[in-house]
Formats: C-alpha cells, sequence, structure tokens
C-alpha cells in the first residue's frame, strides 16, 4: 500500500466519505473545505450529512490522529512534508445549459498550482465532463505533477458501505503509474482497479449513471404499460430479475428518479453529446420519460380527485429522493409536488429526515397529521416507516379513502381491510369490497 499523504478538498458527501474512509484503512487524510463553520463543526467531530456510519468514522479517524481538518486547500497543501495525492470533491453542479459547471474545480486547482510539492497526484472525483483531467493538467501547467481521473460510485444513504466494499475501483491518467498508484491506496478493499486513461475513466461515470438512469425509465414505462394491459409489474420484475443479463437490482418503479447525480449527469451528457454532433435519442428518451413519469402520478391523483385538483386537500408522505437521506435535490416527492400545486391542489407532507420550511406545500413533523383531513394520500419516497403506519388510524383521519402508492411499499390487504384503496404503480389498484371508486 502506498503510504503517501493524503488531501481531500470538499467534505460534502463523497470528499468526507472519501477522506473518512481513506483514513480508516490506514493513510494519513487531511480534509479541506472553505466553510469555516463547517470546518469547525467537523474538527468537534459534528458531521451534518446523513451517512449511516460516517460521524463514527470520523470520530475514529480524528483520534488515531489519521484524519483532520483544515480550513482552505491551501493551507492544507502547504503544510504537507511531501508529495501528496490530492483529491478533488467539489461540487460540479449544472449550468444553464445542462453543461457541469467547473468553477469550484478551477478554484482549487488556480489555489494550489503553485504549492503543490513536486512528484503529487492530483485526482479528479468529483463527476466532470470527458477531457477535464486534460484541462487541469493544462490549468496546473507542471509536469512534475500527474493528473488521475478516479470517478466514485457512490450512493447516498450507503456511501461509506459502498465506499469500503466497492464494485470495482476506476482510475485513469496518461501517466499509467501516476494511476496505478491512486488505485494502490485502495489495496486494503480488495476490489478489482481498472486502470485506463483518463478520458475513458471520466466516460465510466457518465456511461454508469446514464445506464442506471435509463434503465430505470425503462422499468417505469413498463409500469405504466402494465396498468394499461393489467399486467402486475411486481411480477414482471421478479420475472426479468431473475436473469443475470439484466439482474434485480435498480429495478423498483416509482415516482421518477432524481437525486443530486442522475438528473445532472443525464442532462450533462445529452449536452456534450448534443455538442459533438452526435444524436443520442436513447438519452434524451429517458430524461423525457421521468418527466412523463411525474405527470403520470398527478394523472392518477387528478383522476381520484374526480378529475380536477383546484382546492384538493393532498397528503404526501416523503419529500426526500429517496429513502435514507434527507437531500432535496432534484427530488421527484418535490417534482410531483410542484406539479400538483400549479394545479391548485392544497399540500401536507411529512418526511421522517426532513424538516424546515418548503414552498408550496406545509411540511408536518407526524405522518398522522400529513393525512389528517387529505382527500388523498400519495406516499413518494420509501421509508420503511411508512409501510407500518396504523391504517384505522389513516383512514379515520382521511377526508376520502385513495392512497397513491408509487413506491410499491403499502401492505395492500391491510389498506384494504381498513376500507382503503391503494392505487401502486403498474399493478392493478385494491379497493375496498363493495366500495367503487
Ligand atoms: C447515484 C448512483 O446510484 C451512484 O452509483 C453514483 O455514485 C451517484 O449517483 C453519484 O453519481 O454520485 P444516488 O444519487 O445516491 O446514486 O441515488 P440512487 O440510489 O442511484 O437513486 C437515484 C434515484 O433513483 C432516486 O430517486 C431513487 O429513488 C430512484 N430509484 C433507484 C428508483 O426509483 N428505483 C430503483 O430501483 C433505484
Amino acid at each position: 500500500m502506498s503510504t503517501r499523504r493524503v488531501i481531500v478538498v470538499g467534505t460534502g458527501y463523497v470528499g468526507l466519505t472519501t477522506g473518512a474512509c481513506l483514513a480508516s484503512v490506514g493513510h494519513r487524510v487531511t480534509c479541506a473545505d472553505i466553510d469555516p463553520a463547517k470546518i469547525a463543526r467537523l474538527r468537534a467531530g459534528q458531521v451534518d450529512i446523513l451517512e449511516t456510519g460516517l460521524a463514527e468514522l470520523v470520530s475514529g479517524g480524528t483520534a488515531s490522529g489519521n484524519l483532520d481538518f483544515v480550513l482552505g486547500a491551501r493551507p492544507a497543501v502547504v503544510t504537507a512534508d511531501g508529495p501528496v495525492a490530492l483529491f478533488l470533491c467539489v461540487p460540479t453542479p449544472m449550468g444553464a445549459g445542462g453543461e457541469a459547471d467547473l468553477r469550484a474545480v478551477e478554484s482549487v486547482v488556480g489555489e494550489i498550482a503553485d504549492v503543490l510539492p513536486a512528484g503529487s497526484v492530483l485526482v479528479t472525483k468529483s463527476t466532470v465532463p470527458v477531457g477535464t483531467a486534460a484541462r487541469v493538467a493544462d490549468m496546473l501547467g507542471r509536469d512534475d505533477i500527474a493528473v488521475v481521473s478516479n470517478p466514485e460510485f457512490l450512493r447516498e444513504g450507503s456511501a461509506v458501505s459502498d465506499f469500503l466494499n466497492p464494485d470495482r475501483v476506476v482510475v485513469g491518467s496518461d501517466d499509467r503509474a501516476a494511476a496505478e498508484l491512486v488505485g494502490g491506496l485502495y489495496d486494503a478493499l480488495n476490489a478489482p482497479v481498472v486502470v485506463t486513461d483518463a478520458a475513458s475513466a471520466e466516460m465510466v461515470k457518465y456511461a454508469a449513471n446514464c445506464y442506471l438512469a435509463t434503465k430505470l425509465s425503462y422499468v417505469n414505462a413498463i409500469a405504466g404499460l402494465c396498468e394499461r394491459l393489467g399486467a402486475d409489474v411486481e411480477a414482471v420484475i421478479e420475472g426479468m430479475g431473475h436473469d443475470p443479463r439484466i439482474g434485480r437490482s435498480f429495478l423498483r418503479p416509482g415516482p421518477g428518479w432524481g437525486g443530486s447525480c442522475l438528473p445532472k449527469d443525464t442532462r450533462a451528457l445529452a449536452q456534450v453529446a448534443e455538442a459533438a454532433g452526435y444524436a443520442f435519442p436513447l438519452l434524451d428518451a429517458a430524461i423525457d420519460t421521468n418527466l412523463a413519469q411525474h405527470a403520470h402520478v398527478v394523472a392518477k391523483v387528478r383522476r381520484l380527485c374526480g378529475g380536477a385538483l383546484a382546492g384538493a386537500r393532498i397528503g404526501l408522505l416523503g419529500v426526500a429522493f429517496k429513502a435514507g437521506t434527507n437531500d432535496l435535490r432534484d427530488s421527484p416527492a418535490l417534482a410531483v409536488a410542484e406539479l400538483l400545486a400549479a394545479e391548485g391542489a392544497e399540500l401536507t407532507a411529512y418526511d421522517p429526515a426532513v424538516n424546515g420550511e418548503l414552498s408550496r406545500l406545509s411540511l408536518v413533523d407526524d405522518p398522522y397529521l400529513a393525512v389528517k383531513g387529505a382527500d388523498v394520500v400519495v406516499v413518494l419516497t420509501e421509508w420503511p416507516e411508512f409501510a407500518t403506519l396504523d391504517w384505522s388510524l389513516v383512514a379515520e383521519l382521511m377526508a376520502g379513502q385513495s392512497i397513491v402508492d408509487t413506491r410499491n411499499l403499502l401492505p395492500l390487504n391491510d389498506l384494504r381491510a381498513e376500507g382503503l384503496a391503494c392505487h401502486p404503480i403498474g399493478r392493478a389498484p385494491v379497493v375496498p369490497a363493495a366500495r367503487s371508486l
């Protein structure tokens, strides 16, 4: 294992997970960020990000002396006493035209270019367009520093376990020895290491995320067709998933895919393809199908409200983009809420991990308050606790009887027994006997 010093710039969920996990496998890691309050909190052992095991790794790393936190990338670099592996984990948000906004990457590179010790390796971990490693090398203007692309494949909510049990590590550089050196930092994790050139490593990340998004749009489209044809998407998924060429994972239908990565990366790759004059209708269709999925959920709710949403009271269960996180970025739940509100629905929402103020809906801190007086309730995030609500109480509190379950999470027969009608995705509704809904 290489004993090189590691510096991680950016302490978001990717940076902090990378820093804390590399420290936990024995590397000496400094994490840097430009936010003084965040650095102060991290030094005090406070982790704001909801990631299982992360707070423990941060406090363990700090106690062992393997992990520390510094304000600013430059101060972190100037105190290093030899070559470092510096991981760039700063945000690359989506710019106005769908392209990745690289200002944070450029600013860090500008800040450290003249102080990086000779023989150091600069590692791009943020999702960056193909060609960024080459651009960063140009910006650095240093022959004695290699740039390596090392995309991350972490999922929010399970980032620590994904980092420590990777399916693969991808490292790409035009300097193969530097790529192997970065791959060596992961030796303790016993994962296959794919060593390639920088552009291919950068492409792996987009190709993987866009494939996952396309897979989900495909299954959501199949679910829609199942509804039309009277088939049950759950049985269809089960039947498909046994084929190892398809696999069972990432095949759950839902209200559409969201989060900080898939929407951004699909639009960025579509934009890159367009700029390259390359037609990629498959990717365009995956994005459009996702937007149509939000509309499909709204159409279901509208139908249950008798054809119009104006003045309808809708209870929403879940606003986070998936269970296990409080992240609202590009949340499909919020996209659905926006469309419902635009048609005049009154929205009350509950999410176990989200509190505070949200525009266009009133957020409550108890699921039973969200369903109280609702004409229709919509489950939008797959929090397991939604499956075990007291359905008799829900039925008593609601003004209507219909629940739209966009995650196929709820126990249909329990709901029916309490006089509730459940409308899942891609399968027939289950309605109480002798009631026409
Ligand atoms: C995604 C990828 O899964 C990671 O591999 C990647 O590293 C990460 O983006 C990234 O680029 O940083 P993440 O954004 O955390 O991870 O979320 P996912 O777990 O992929 O979920 C994305 C969306 O798809 C969510 O809205 C989720 O609810 C939805 N989803 C996921 C489904 O509707 N069905 C599924 O079967 C799986």
